[in-house]
């Protein structure tokens, strides 16, 4: 009984964060891909990648430019408007993109 309820805990996690995943996608497209790609590998030469970024440091850095701490033209006013659900799916779509690394 207990296992059983902990390996539906672990599911409904799962699919919580798949959720986050979908949705941080869907508004990724409309509001950060122009500048930071498709998939977070960014296609302004002056944006940075996001793929495959810590999702903590990532929902950090939205928080920073929403409060102003980390000041910024664009990103702060892209910020202002996001909440802390919305900054977490943002985070997990991020985060959840494989990349790998090859040394030259
Ligand atoms: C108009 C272009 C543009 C759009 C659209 C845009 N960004 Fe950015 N973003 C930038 C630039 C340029 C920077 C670098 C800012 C700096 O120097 O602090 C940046 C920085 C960031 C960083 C900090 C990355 C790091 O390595 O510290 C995050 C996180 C981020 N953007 C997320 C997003 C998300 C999420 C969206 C959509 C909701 C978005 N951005 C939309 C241009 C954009």
């Amino acid at each position: 009984m207990k296992k059983l309820s902990f390996v539906l805990l672990v599911c409904a996690a799962l699919n919580a964060l798949a959720d986050d995943v979908a949705q941080g996608r869907a508004k990724a497209d409309v509001a950060c891909a122009l500048c930071h790609g498709p998939t977070g590998i960014a296609t302004l030469p002056n944006a940075p990648n996001l793929a495959g970024q810590q999702a903590i440091y990532l929902s950090e850095q939205l928080k920073n430019y929403r409060s102003g701490k980390r000041q910024h033209e664009v990103m702060g006013v892209i910020a202002k408007p996001l909440t802390d659900a919305e900054i977490a799916q943002l985070a997990a779509w991020y985060s959840a993109v494989k990349v790998t690394a090859e040394a030259p």
